[in-house]
């Protein structure tokens, strides 16, 4: 069987009646009294194309009048312009294959079905034009993440994702087993013994690639790491998952700075990507799901990032005499609410929170010159607050090794990852973009659930 044409490919054909052929599933068919307009979409675009199927067809009465939405078809005809407003061509049908019934139980009536809705039959939902133009807006975002890091010349690392480091400290790793959890190997304090599971310890499913990625920037010098990411954090909120996908650069030689410019640069580049790679899909997100998204593109691309430290943001936020649900003072971490009062109503755009006091941050940040602050850099962008969280690292042996006793963390855990720091060590940095907080950002949607294909949430993990 031969791939069809593709109908984004048809619809910016000048047609000249030649034979054309399509396969995809009919969104609506209408009847006039000759004639059935039958649109039908193949998924390669946001737009269907316009069937004419008439009387002459031989399965015209017996099977075209009874195709209804859902249905798939495959459809040769000329290609013609057409009359109709709102579209350049559209096919004349000289036969159409009904390949698959959909009856009328098929859930996508048209009409509009919430994403509450949309969620329950997420085996369905791609069909949807949102849900489509979510995931072609996803997949040329993926291939724009490879491309920036390629043309800079970094090295793409498959970092593991089963692990025996928890990155972050934040005892947030799903542990990965092989016992009979109704009866695990115990030791003498009947405990449940890793050392006799299939890894002789226990291990978990990554939080971040971060560590292992280091150990690549200390041979390659600039690599990155793009894959799946899990956390088992009770949050049930429109931003967070249980599974989501990261993009961590770790650059050799490289401080604090030049870490937020690569983040800077990269968010810019997706951005970028999407208006120019994207603007049948991105004009459907700004007239259905939020119609100040051009304005908040363009604050990201065409402005330079601001920057505040956390000391100087913590005071901002005092002075804005605006009362939280969380109160704000010096050492606490920043909540959601206080991430979007900063960039949504004091930057009004992108901003970069930098230098967080060190009990707040995972053990492998650099520490600072005052003793009580760390390299870290947040970048925060309106309706999302957090979307990069990176540092430069801590680089000098004796210092890390403090760091991990001060967090009562295992010394011998991380002998490997101290060994970069007796072997040859150098400064360097890294961040860690959520590639779901920037799909979310880019389409305007209000749930992170709508930007990932099969949402894995607190109580969920349908499909
Ligand atoms: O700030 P985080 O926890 O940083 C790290 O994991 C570092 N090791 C990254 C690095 O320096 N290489 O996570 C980085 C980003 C966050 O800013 C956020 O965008 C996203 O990952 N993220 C999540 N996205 C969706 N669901 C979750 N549960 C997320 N947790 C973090
Ligand atoms: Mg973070």
């Amino acid at each position: 069987m031969m791939p069809a044409q593709r109908i984004v490919h048809l619809l910016r054909t000048r047609p000249k009646g030649e034979t054309v052929e399509v396969k995809g599933w009919v969104r609506t068919r209408r009847d006039s009294r000759e004639f059935s307009f039958i649109e039908v979409n193949d998924g390669s675009c946001l737009a269907n194309i316009q069937v004419l199927a008439g009387p002459l067809l031989d399965n015209f009465h017996s099977e075209i009048k009874q195709v209804s939405t859902g249905c798939s078809v495959h459809v040769t005809g000329r290609l013609v312009p057409s009359p109709a407003k709102g579209q350049e061509v559209e096919i004349h049908a000289d036969t159409i294959r009904v390949v698959g019934w959909a009856g009328p139980d098929y859930p996508l009536q048209k009409k509009k079905h919430s994403f509450e809705f949309l969620r329950t039959i997420t085996h369905l939902r791609p069909r949807t034009n949102s849900l489509g133009a979510v995931a072609r807006l996803r997949s040329a975002l993926s291939f724009a993440v490879h491309r920036f890091f390629q043309e800079r010349g970094f090295v793409q690392i498959h970092t593991p994702i089963i692990t025996t480091s928890d990155c972050e400290g934040a005892g947030e790793m799903f542990t990965v087993t092989a016992f009979d959890l109704d009866k695990p190997a115990r030791n003498e304090q009947g405990r449940i013994d890793y050392q006799q599971d299939f890894f002789g310890r226990q291990a978990g499913l990554t939080v971040s690639g971060q560590l292992e990625a280091e150990v690549y920037a200390m041979a390659l010098g600039n690599v990155y790491t793009f894959g799946p990411t899990f956390r088992a954090e009770n949050s049930n909120t429109s931003r967070h998952l249980a599974e989501f996908w990261m993009i961590e650069p770790e650059m050799a030689f490289c401080d604090l700075d030049g870490d937020i410019r690569v983040a800077e640069s990269l968010l810019k580049e997706l951005v970028r990507t999407a208006r120019e790679e994207c603007e049948e899909d991105l004009a459907l997100f700004s007239r259905f799901i939020d119609k100040n998204l051009p304005e908040k593109l363009a604050a990201v691309s065409d402005r330079e990032f601001q920057r505040i430290s956390y000391t100087d943001a913590v005071e901002e936020l005092h002075r804005s005499k605006k009362t939280f649900s969380f109160p704000v003072e010096w050492g606490v971490d920043l909540q959601s609410e206080h991430e979007r009062f900063l960039t949504e109503e004091i930057f009004k755009g992108p901003v970069v929170v930098t230098d967080y006091p060190k009990e707040i941050k995972p053990f492998y940040m650099r520490a600072n010159d005052d003793g009580r602050t760390v390299a870290a850099m947040d970048i925060l962008f309106p309706s999302i607050g957090e979307i990069v969280g990176g540092s430069q690292r801590e680089e000098r042996h004796d210092l890390l090794r403090q760091r991990l006793h001060a967090m009562a963390m295992k010394e011998e855990d991380y002998s490997w990852y101290l060994d970069l720091r007796r072997y040859g060590t150098v400064p360097h940095a890294g961040f860690g973009v959520g590639f779901e907080r920037i799909v979310r950002f880019i389409t305007g949607m209000a749930n992170i659930r709508e930007v990932i294909p099969f949402p894995r949430t607190p109580g969920s993990a349908d499909f």
